[in-house]
């Protein structure tokens, strides 16, 4: 029986553009799919836009036009950008679908049936950037340390409050115990139950200032707060795209550092509170920098998705982000660095071994391919690499997005291990007939099939054309899979 697999990403603010910090969530999510319908799982792979709050509503009275025509005219570029890496999202969920509205109203219900609301006054910092609430401790020079100081105003006004003291303790309770954690990594594990057990307020949930949002269900003259609107997504899609309502709970929210809380302790609060079963898990990667300073919009120093996939092409620009992921460590990255990277692992490596054997092998038929070889119980012993491969490794890495390991070991056991037996043997110094040029290329070919099995969530346009080309007779090249860059 297949096992049922629900991935999801953050749902990106709609007034930025999509940049490759966001692209690494999405992509990540997409490796992670890829694998597991491989595997044979039934997978829901879900993404989209948060679209309503005071930042999307200031975007759009810049550009004179209303928020809902403006979040129109957006949205489709985040469904382009994903759409132009090979994204395979399911589903693409805009908060200001009317269905998605309904859910968050009926969600919010059931809090409130719960006794866990009420109205008291909000006094304090609010920063526009994140949309959320902040503390003086947390201020630098007066305003939010990672947007600009005009984004931080001071509010007073009164609110509804959600009472997640009321779930601190279950809340620690669960993240204690092994069996029923859900966060990952460990150190972001730690992190939130160090804050949880320094003690936590209540948390403001509903807007009386802020036009464009959910009305509150039970006090229309106030809207619903745009993160408590935003994270009730993740269940609201599997309420309503069909055929999906037994995907909840989710299997894995991804997400970035800076949105852990929200994701780690607010929400589990919310569904404890809804009486709705929690997440398996979170796994919290860190961020993208760019010369040591956050890739954003308003420092103005992002490089788009469209960028990479101009420079590299679709699977170039999917290898690059998933080398340089930034799982536990912030990871800097710049274009310089990725182009010696393409070339240096895709044009002369895999994209050259290819283009050899299938130089070396043209016309040779190594037979059909044994099912075994990809179920890499046992390994090929000729290859020259000592230990035997272990797909379940390989596997594990991906699911802990050690994306750059993963793909480490797939070059060490079947990439460079062919560049060394084609370097030991010389087929091209030998005779078409001898069968030990007949044996290395054989050995070549299968671990290139190998290789394109395990890296197809990485690059599944590439390994497909891998696959084709060594499945029957070796199959001429038409073209360089990665052209050089100088
Ligand atoms: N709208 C909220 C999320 C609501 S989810 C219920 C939001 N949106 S965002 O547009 O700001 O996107 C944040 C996410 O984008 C981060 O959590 C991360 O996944 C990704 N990234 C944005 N900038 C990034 C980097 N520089 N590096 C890596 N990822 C980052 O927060």
């Amino acid at each position: 029986m297949s096992d049922k697999f629900f991935i999801t990403t953050p749902i990106y603010y709609i007034n930025d553009v999509p940049h490759i910090g966001h692209t690494c969530t999405t992509l990540a999510a997409d490796f992670l799919a890829r694998l597991h319908r491989q595997q044979g799982d039934e997978v829901f792979f879900l993404t989209g836009t948060d679209e309503h709050g005071q930042k999307v509503a200031e975007s759009a009275e810049k550009e004179n036009l209303s928020p809902q025509a403006y979040c129109d005219q957006i949205a489709p570029r985040f469904d382009q950008a994903w759409k132009s890496l090979n994204i395979s999202h399911d589903f693409f969920i805009r908060t200001t679908d009317p269905r998605h509205e309904q859910i968050v109203s009926d969600f919010l219900t059931r809090i409130h049936s719960a006794q866990d609301v009420y109205k008291a006054k909000y006094e304090g910092y609010y920063c526009i950037g994140c949309e959320k609430f902040i503390t003086e401790t947390e201020l630098v020079d007066q305003h939010c340390p990672i947007h600009p100081p005009e984004k931080t105003v001071h509010k007073s006004e009164d609110n509804w409050f959600f009472r997640l003291s009321k779930y601190v303790p279950k809340l620690i309770e669960l993240i204690e115990n092994d069996q029923t954690n859900y966060i990952y990594p460990e150190g972001k594990r730690s992190e939130v139950l160090a804050k949880l057990k320094a003690g936590v307020n209540d948390v403001s949930i509903s807007r009386e200032s802020v036009k464009w949002g959910i009305p509150t269900p039970w006090d229309p003259s106030q809207t619903v707060y745009v993160w408590f609107d935003a994270l009730i997504n993740y269940y609201s899609a599997t309420q309503f795209v069909e055929g999906k309502s037994d995907f909840w709970p989710a299997s894995l929210h991804l997400l970035g550092k800076e949105i852990l809380w929200f994701h780690t302790v607010i929400w589990q609060a919310m569904l404890l509170s809804a009486n709705l079963p929690l997440p398996h898990k979170t796994y919290t990667h860190s961020f993208y920098m760019i010369d040591g300073q956050k890739m954003s919009k308003s420092l103005g120093n992002v490089i788009s998705p469209g960028q990479l996939v101009d420079l590299y092409g679709v699977d170039g620009a999917r290898y690059l982000i998933a080398r340089s992921f930034p799982s536990e460590n912030d990871s800097d990255v710049g274009l310089a660095r990725f182009t010696e990277k393409y070339n240096a692992d895709l044009a002369n490596n895999l994209g050259n071994l290819v283009s050899r054997i299938c130089k070396l092998g043209a016309g040779q038929d190594f037979g059909p391919i044994n099912p075994s070889l990809f179920d890499h119980s046992a390994d090929s012993t000729k290859n020259p690499s000592k230990s035997p491969f272990n797909k379940g490794d390989f596997n594990t890495l991906i699911e802990d997005l050690k994306f750059d390991e993963a793909i480490s070991y797939i070059f060490t056991k079947f990439i460079d291990s062919s560049n060394e037996l084609l370097n030991i043997n010389k087929p091209w110094t030998l005779s078409e007939d001898d069968p030990t040029r007949l044996d290395c290329l054989s050995t070549c070919r299968s671990n290139l099939l190998q290789a394109a099995h395990c890296l197809w969530p990485f690059m599944p346009d590439t390994c497909d054309k891998i696959t084709a080309l060594f499945s029957g007779p070796i199959q001429p090249l038409p073209a360089p899979l990665f052209p050089r860059i100088k």
